[in-house]
Parts: structure tokens; C-alpha cells; sequence
């Protein structure tokens, strides 16, 4: 039934295309600005290998999944579940797993908005040469007061959230797909660049030290939970982003190929990332639990003190901007999709609503840096109440149910006939197993640890 019907919102010009897209979503500021600082906070290597090994036994083939669902129902991901439920005969109550993607995609949306507003600032504090020949405690001292300025927070932020909303009205194929396939190689060149300083500091095998030694004597049922979060949030999974471009997405395009893609250059970005902050940290006396300014407090240093660091500098932060607005896009699509179809808006005024929404709740994460930083519920601010119920249960147990409802729910028959492996029954054998059992006991496991009940 599927077969020849288009998702009303167009379709991808090519696989290229939605590898684009699915990549801009994935690569943003989880892999630049949360990989490294939740990396620091949880002890390093033994981290960082709990983190690749979700990635690839979860990960890719949920990934593989996410993008099965969209395409098979062509709609937005409450739709999807209601349409894919409907077709396997199974129980209504699945399309309440849609709902829970959107309504994570809003809260996270929320809080993205306000740090890619932060690193929108930093473009303009790079271009006026505030880092050059600052020292670390000045480079701090930049962000600290920065950060401190509610105001300073609310106006970056409102202009990052209507940079999102103005695009996203536009539609998803006029501009888009060109947009994030310039800015991917120019992201990723820099950051070769900057791997090249880091090589030239006395902290660089500190730093690779930390990063890939796996110390498991640091590691604890919370961190374990932080990494599989971190997994789902670096790749977009767990709330139908991902869902959703799979809804754009050609027949004949293969879904394991695209995967393992956006996995790996996401996956790549995110330890370059690390590369580069970490040998910054050791060699200057810096600490590598210095919170959610880590990439802020580090970076700048770099830029003050490399040959042409002043124009990497610009260069870097634009990009990084930009990353974060091809993720942001992703967030608030799934309910931009959802308004349209389901409720008839058009989607000027639903980009309007949903980005308003997310915008206002962006203001408890703006306080949670000055005015609100000591109110704390669970031992825990604003800002890190919401990205711990997003990144750590919303997305995990959004992931939970994708899994079960695409490998024991759907119709063998029809995921075998979207995915289309090559060498049929070997690497198809192998992703329904890892959908079937690993995905879904991982992360009931390590629910299981973290409440104490393991
Ligand atoms: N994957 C994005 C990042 O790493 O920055 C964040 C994200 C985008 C999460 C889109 C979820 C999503 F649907
Ligand atoms: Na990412």
C-alpha cells in the first residue's frame, strides 16, 4: 500500500540527499559541545568505549529501524505509528510512542536553542578578537560573565530560535539539502585543522590518554546510562527525527548503507571533538569535569594562540551555528509535520506555534546559568533536569519501544521487504537480532542498574 504513495511534504532528490539531511540532523553541538563535556564529567575512556559500543549494537540498527517505520507509512511519527499499528493488527496505544518523540523534541529543542545561542555569540566575541592572547582564567572569565547575563542569553537565543522557525517555514527541500552539504566538509576541515594545534601541545598524549585509556574503576551505573543516552541523542534517535526524514526517503535507497554513514561521520566528528579539547585541557592545567563551558573554555585558547586562530576562530563558530541549526531543524520537524497533517495548519503558522512553545521553555535553561543556577530539584537545575529526562529516559525508552515495535510488532514480511539487505538472510538475521534482544535489553538493563535494582 506504500508503495506509491509520496509523504506530502516531497521527497529527497537522492540517497545523497537524505544522507545530508540525516547527518545534519545527527552531527551538531551533542557531538561538539555534550560529547566532550559529559566525556570529562564521567572519567574519560571507559566512557567513551561504553559510548561506541551503544552506537554500534544500538545504535545503527535502531537507526536502520527509525528510518524503516518512516518510509513504510510516508507520514509524520504519530501518524506512523497509527498507520503501522493499524497494518500489523497490534494494539492502538502505540502512537502514544509518537507522541512522547515530539513532545522530547520540543524540550530538547528548548535547551538546544539557548547553546547554539551561546556559540552564535561566540562567532561575533571571535570576530572582535576577544581570545587573542588571552590567558585560560581570562578565556573563563569571558564565558563565566557571559553566561551570567540573562539578557545576553535570551537575545541569542530568540535569534537562534527564529533562525529555526524561518527556515523550517520554508519547507524541507527548497535550499536545505545544499546548505548542509557545504557546511559538513568546511566543519570537518577546521576540525582537522584544529587537530593539527592540538598535536603541537605538550598535553596531546594526556589528552589521547584520557580520552581512549578505559579506566573502569570510574565508571557507574549513572555514567553507563549517561553514554547510551548520549548514543541516542548524538545519532537523533529515540523521538521519529529520524522517522520522519525516513518519510522523504526513495524506495530504492538502502537503509543499512545510509545508516552505518550517518553513524560513523557522526561517531567521527564527536571523537575529533574530543581530540582536540581534551590535549587543550591537560596543557592548560584545565580540568576535564569543568561542566557544559568545557568546549567555551577550551577552544577560545586554541584560537588566541594558533597561526591564524582569529580566522579559524570566525570560521569555527559560523560552523558550528550552522551544525546546530541543521539539528535544530530535525527537533522541531517532527511536530511541525504532525500540526500539518493531523490539525490542517499551514506550516508557516505551525513553525510559529511549535517554535514558540520551545522558545518560551528555552527560558528556564537561560536562568539555570544566573538567576535560577541554585534552585535545584533532584540536586539538579533546569537545564539538567531537562536534558536528563530527554537524552536519558525519554530517548532511550523512545528507543525501547522503536525496537520492540519494529522487530516483534511489525509484520516480518514487511520489514524484510523495506530493508532489503544484501545477502538476505545473514545481515538480516543479524539486525533482528539486535533489534529483537540486544537493544531492548540493554536498555532495560541499565534501567535496571541505575535504580539500584542490579
Ligand atoms: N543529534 C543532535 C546532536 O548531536 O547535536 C541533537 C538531536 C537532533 C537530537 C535531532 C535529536 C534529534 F531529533
Ligand atoms: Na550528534
Amino acid at each position: 500500500m506504500a508503495d506509491e504513495k509520496k509523504s506530502q511534504q516531497g521527497e529527497w532528490s537522492s540517497r545523497f540527499a537524505f544522507i545530508l539531511a540525516a547527518t545534519g540532523s545527527a552531527v551538531g553541538l551533542g557531538n561538539i559541545w555534550k560529547f566532550p563535556y559529559i566525556t570529562g564529567e564521567n572519567g574519560g575512556g571507559a566512557f567513551v568505549l561504553v559510548y561506541l559500543l551503544c552506537v554500534l549494537l544500538i545504535g545503527i540498527p535502531l537507526m536502520m529501524a527509525e528510518t524503516m517505520l518512516g518510509r513504510r507509512s510516508k507520514e509524520n511519527p504519530i501518524h506512523t505509528m497509527e498507520i503501522l499499528t493499524a497494518e500489523a493488527g497490534a494494539d492502538k496505544n502505540w502512537h502514544y510512542l509518537g507522541w512522547m518523540g515530539v513532545t522530547a523534541g520540543f524540550l530538547i529543542l528548548s535547551y538546544y536553542s539557548v547553546i547554539a545561542g551561546w556559540a552564535s555569540a561566540y562567532v561575533v566575541k571571535a570576530f572582535f578578537g576577544n581570545f587573542s592572547g588571552a590567558n585560560p582564567s581570562e578565556i573563563k572569565a569571558i564565558f563565566d560573565s557571559f553566561v551570567a547575563s540573562p539578557m545576553q542569553l535570551l537575545f541569542w537565543h530568540s535569534l537562534f530560535m527564529l533562525a529555526t522557525m524561518l527556515i523550517v517555514a520554508r519547507g524541507i527541500e527548497k535550499g536545505f539539502e545544499k546548505s548542509v552539504g557545504f557546511l559538513l566538509p568546511w566543519l570537518f576541515a577546521l576540525m582537522i585543522l584544529m587537530v593539527g594545534y592540538a598535536m603541537t601541545t605538550d598535553g596531546y598524549f594526556k589528552g589521547l590518554n584520557f580520552l581512549f585509556r578505559p579506566d573502569f574503576s570510574k565508571l557507574t551505573a549513572d555514567s553507563v546510562l549517561v553514554a547510551m543516552g548520549q548514543a541516542f541523542f548524538s545519532l537523533s534517535l529515540g523521538m521519529g527525527s529520524i522517522m520522519v526524514y525516513g518519510a522523504y526517503l526513495p524506495k530504492d535507497v538502502s537503509i543499512a548503507k545510509s545508516s552505518m554513514i550517518i553513524a560513523g561521520a557522526d561517531t567521527i566528528v564527536a571523537l575529533l571533538a574530543g581530540i582536540i579539547i581534551f590535549p587543550i585541557v591537560f596543557s592548560n592545567g584545565l580540568h576535564p569535569n569543568s561542566g557544559p563551558g568545557l568546549v567555551f573554555e577550551t577552544l577560545p585558547i586554541a584560537f588566541g594562540n594558533m597561526f591564524g586562530g582569529w580566522l579559524v576562530g570566525v570560521l569555527f563558530f559560523i560552523a558550528l551555528v550552522f551544525a546546530a541549526l541543521s539539528s535544530s531543524i530535525a527537533l522541531i520537524e517532527p511536530a511541525v509535520a504532525w500540526l500539518i497533517e493531523n490539525k490542517g495548519f499551514s506550516r508557516a503558522k505551525a513553525c510559529l506555534w511549535s517554535g514558540l512553545v520551545a522558545w518560551l521553555l528555552g527560558f528556564g535553561t537561560v536562568f539555570s546559568f544566573n538567576a535560577w543556577k541554585n534552585a535545584k530539584l533532584f540536586d539538579r537545575t533546569f537545564f539538567e533536569l531537562v536534558d536528563y529526562l530527554t537524552a536519558n529516559l525519554m530517548l532511550p525508552i523512545g528507543g525501547f519501544c522503536i525496537a520492540v515495535f519494529a522487530g516483534w510488532i511489525m509484520k516480518q514480511e514487511h520489514s524484510k521487504a523495506e530493508l532489503d539487505l544484501p545477502g538476505e538472510h545473514l545481515s538480516y538475521a543479524v539486525w533482528k537480532f539486535l533489534v529483537c534482544y540486544i537493544a531492548p535489553a540493554a536498555v532495560f538493563l541499565v534501567f535496571l542498574n541505575v535504580v539500584g535494582v542490579l
